[in-house]
């Protein structure tokens, strides 16, 4: 039997188009992958590896070109927390003056503690708890956007007892296919989430008879990683049809919440436009008079963010390069099969002949892959390397499978740079596990 080739992938983007289609990365030729202006070998070298680091710039550059886009519409940015819920990076986008769109206590507490405003966050999930509901509508949640007719209730019976109006919006699922992932689309019917189209027109009108809640209007989201126009347009247009027909039978609509979704581009796709986005929600709602509000997570802050790593030594005749990060770190390319693009810190390695090269990790699984047959230059041990545009989805996703402990985080703004998580130790690993005295003593 022939081994099978192994060839690299001829349509990978060489290290140069992908560092040039980054503006916030430049290769120098001494101190090699920069973000924004500090050299990602500094951080390496005082913090180990693997390591994330988030460019504080990148995300108040992108903030500020989606205000930009959107400013001559009524939106406001609701940052989606799951996307990176780390304090600092939320203080960035409430500084840049968006809210937060949570789905779960704990992300509604980090927003509150980066200093959101309770009425500048939004309370998204399929399964919130009457713990949830209780702590959000206590706080005085700007708007609860409700997945069914039994949360509905649920929402009711605790704003009542706390003697609250609680906002919401119903999330109609507008039954439409965002052409992404299937464990990233969420607008089909066949999704878990939101209410069917069918039934949002009585719900709302069953909503507005209930006590302790106030509907305000309609919420969707469709899916994740969204590259095309089509999707959004077919579900707004939906949307909008929902807002006529609801105030038509006398229901007030002043919000549309149009969810997130925005993709990036990964390899050498272009990533969505936010003017287009816009043009999208202006030729839907434009004529509308409805306060609309979107809830962007991974265009805002995926491409500022990175994983750095070490290649720990290369086999099988450098078919292989195994680094020190792996699936606990980032769970993407296992999870999604996604496509991380992957850079050389140090010019010298970033030149020169490419070969095709599994990127692996240590994890004992074969799905610990990061890259197959990806076009690379030459790697040795000790070389070190970018996972790009992890800043979304990255962190937030680890674990510590394999007794890995959680990686640390640095933040780069400009030419300063400090550590906003200190690597996990192993001590932590354990420390709020205990082992029972009755298993002390026993022999087998
Ligand atoms: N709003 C709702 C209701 C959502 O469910 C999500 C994401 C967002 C907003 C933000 O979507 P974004 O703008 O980031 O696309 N872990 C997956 C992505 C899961 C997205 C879940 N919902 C990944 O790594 O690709």
């Amino acid at each position: 039997m022939h081994a099978q080739a192994h060839e690299a992938d001829a349509a990978d983007p060489s290290v140069a188009d992908l560092i040039a289609a980054r503006p916030h990365l430049t290769m120098h030729p001494m101190d090699g992958l920069v973000l924004e202006d500090v050299p990602l070998n500094a951080i390496a070298d005082a913090l180990g590896t693997p390591v994330w680091v988030y460019g504080a710039g990148t995300m108040r550059a992108r903030l500020a070109e989606l205000q930009h886009a959107v400013a001559d519409l009524p939106v406001h940015i609701h940052y989606a927390v799951k996307a990176n819920d780390h304090l600092a990076v939320l203080k960035i986008f409430a500084h840049g003056g968006a809210g937060a769109d949570v789905v779960s206590e704990g992300e509604f507490l980090r927003a509150r503690k980066a200093g959101i405003a309770a009425e500048n966050i939004v309370f998204s999930g399929v399964g919130k708890t009457v713990g949830e509901l209780r702590l959000a509508i206590g706080e005085g949640v700007g708007q609860i956007n409700v997945e069914s007719a039994a949360e509905l209730a649920m929402i009711s019976t605790v704003a009542t007892a706390l003697g609250k109006t609680a906002p919401v919006a119903l999330r109609i699922n507008p039954d439409v296919d965002a052409g992404t992932h299937a464990k990233i689309t969420t607008g089909r019917a066949d999704n878990k989430f939101g209410i069917p189209y069918s039934d949002a027109a009585a719900l709302y009108a069953h909503a507005a008879t209930l006590p302790g809640v106030a509907p305000v209007g309609i919420a969707l989201h469709i899916g994740s990683q969204i590259l095309s126009l089509g999707p959004y347009r077919a579900a707004y247009a939906r949307a909008a049809e929902m807002v006529r027909a609801l105030r038509a039978a006398g229901q007030t609509v002043s919000r549309v919440d149009c969810g997130g979704g925005l993709g990036i581009g990964y390899r050498d796709e272009p990533g969505a436009s936010p003017t287009a986005f816009a043009g999208a929600l202006r030729a839907a709602f434009g004529g509308l008079d409805v306060q609309l509000m979107i809830e962007p997570g991974r265009w805002l802050v995926g491409p500022a963010g990175m994983l750095l790593s070490s290649v720990v030594l290369t086999k099988a005749d450098e078919r292989f390069a195994v680094i020190d990060a792996a699936m606990n770190d980032l769970v993407r390319p296992a999870m999604y099969d996604a496509w991380h693009a992957i850079v050389p810190l140090a010019a010298g390695n970033a030149v020169g002949a490419v070969r095709p090269v599994d990127v692996v990790g240590p994890v004992c699984e074969s799905g610990d892959t990061f890259a197959r047959a990806r076009a690379l230059p030459s790697l040795a041990a000790g070389d070190r390397v970018a996972l790009l545009d992890a800043g979304a989805y990255g962190a937030v996703m680890s674990s510590t499978y394999n007794a890995r402990p959680n990686a640390p985080i640095a933040l780069v703004d400009g030419a300063r740079w400090a550590t906003i998580r200190a690597r996990q130790t192993h001590a932590d690993l354990w420390a709020a596990e205990s082992v029972p005295t009755f298993l002390d003593g026993r022999i087998g």
